[in-house]
């Protein structure tokens, strides 16, 4: 039987707390501030992507999620992942075909390549899955190239695929340096704390129902980059000083601060949004419901100490962050004023088994709540509750039943 030579990995989603909006050079995709994510457990989401290359293959064919894209020839940012790899993979055939001697060298970089990725999160869901599904192709395809480089070096590749894909080459609690160079080649992901040295920290995802597609952040951003004053003032004076800040909270695990900033950074972005021309909503209704529900929420503490923080991306969804302690009451809270659908186990699932043996939505508030802050929304408003905690970066599977690509090396599904 010939051998096939086949990877399969996985990578985790990663949420900002600094948010990355507006590059400074579209192509190579450097950004105009540095930002700063948590990195989500990939028990709960992640992309898997399996990538096998072959001589007999006629073309490189890409599958996501079943479907075959049959444009990834002109898809630039995925051509400048593929040519990036591929160079490097030469390279390094170079240097061991010198080391070695030539017979014992495998042409990889020379042969076409078959890939399928999935996400195991509906993709209805509106979660961003470009940063999780471009760390994933870039890690697999260094994976299989075996390339002898860091994963600061790799992020600055998944960075060239979608900016944000960058943090998602590490674990934990990770920095998008913005760099100054016009090459990029300072522009890459570093990790400022792992996965562990945070354990309390956790967070809940509230899936907003969204009927209209909105603004795409590779359009949204370069309108505010062309538009916004606000936005150069944001660069030039907020986020180094909040980056600085943030790190600081992360080493010292001080809740209060990396609340504050995480709020304080979400409400800039949707500010810059709106001072975009012709502005750009990301926030409906729902989420700036769940913004004042969790401000009464940080409000009932009698040391007036925050509790949990809200953040938005280029949508309407909600991603909390929290400490373990809270989750159950704030999990209360978005069940009883955002009920979901009749489909409970769909609504929220609970991994960590909280409730056994309760209803979520009707257990007490927290003493002090001022339950007339909103309104009780109409059933579906929110339609699902995710909880997960911080995760680790990039990893490799095993086991011939992990891999997505069949026999003939074409997708299962
Ligand atoms: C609001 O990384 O999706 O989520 O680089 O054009 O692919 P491109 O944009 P993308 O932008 C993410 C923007 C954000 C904030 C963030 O994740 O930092």
């Amino acid at each position: 039987m010939e051998t096939i030579y086949e990877k399969t990995a996985t990578s985790p989603v990663n949420i900002a707390v600094i948010k990355y909006w507006g590059k400074r050079d579209t192509t190579l995709i450097l950004p105009t501030n540095a930002s700063l994510s948590v990195t989500l457990s990939q028990d709960h989401l992640h992309s898997k992507t399996t990538i096998r290359a072959s001589p007999d293959f006629e073309k490189t064919r890409l599958w996501l999620n079943g479907v075959e894209d049959v444009d990834i020839e002109k898809n630039k940012r995925l051509q400048n992942c593929f040519r990036e790899t591929r160079r490097l993979r030469k390279e390094y055939e170079e240097k061991l075909r010198k080391d070695k001697g030539p017979d014992k060298v495998l042409p990889l970089s020379e042969y076409n390549l078959h890939i399928c990725s999935e996400n195991n999160f509906p993709t209805a869901a509106g979660l961003a899955s470009s940063a999780s599904g471009f760390a994933c192709l870039v890690y697999t395809l260094s994976q299989l190239y075996e390339l002898p480089i860091s994963a600061a070096e790799l992020s600055k590749i998944a960075r060239q695929g979608s900016g944000s894909a960058c943090r998602s080459l590490f674990g934990g609690f990770v920095a998008w340096e913005m760099g100054s160079k016009d090459d990029g080649s300072d522009s890459q992901a570093v990790e400022i704390a792992p996965r562990d040295h945070w354990p309390e920290l956790e967070a809940l995802i509230c899936i907003v129902s969204d009927a209209k597609k909105g603004v795409s952040s590779t359009e949204g951003m370069q309108n505010t980059v062309n538009t916004s004053t606000l936005l150069q003032h944001r660069i030039e004076h907020v986020v180094p000083v909040r980056m600085k800040n943030m790190i600081d909270a992360i080493h010292e695990r001080d809740f209060q601060k990396f609340a504050e900033i995480t709020m304080q950074d979400s409400n800039q972005f949707h500010a810059v949004c709106l001072d975009t021309f012709p502005p750009i909503f990301y926030l409906n209704d729902v989420s700036r419901a769940i913004i004042r529900m969790i401000t009464e929420y940080n409000s009932t503490n009698s040391e007036k100490k925050l509790k949990a923080a809200y953040t938005f991306d280029a949508g309407p969804n909600a991603v909390i962050y929290t400490t373990s302690e809270n989750i159950p009451e704030i999990i209360n809270l978005i069940a009883k004023y955002f009920p979901g659908n009749d489909d409970v186990k769909n609504y929220f699932s609970d991994p960590f088994q909280l409730f056994v043996g309760k209803t979520i939505g009707e257990q007490p508030l927290p003493l002090g709540f001022n339950d007339q802050i909103i309104p009780v929304f109409p059933k579906g408003s929110v339609k699902q509750i995710l909880h997960t905690k911080v995760g680790d970066g990039p990893k490799v599977v095993v086991g011939e039943s992990e891999g997505l690509l069949n026999n003939q090396g074409i997708s299962y599904s």
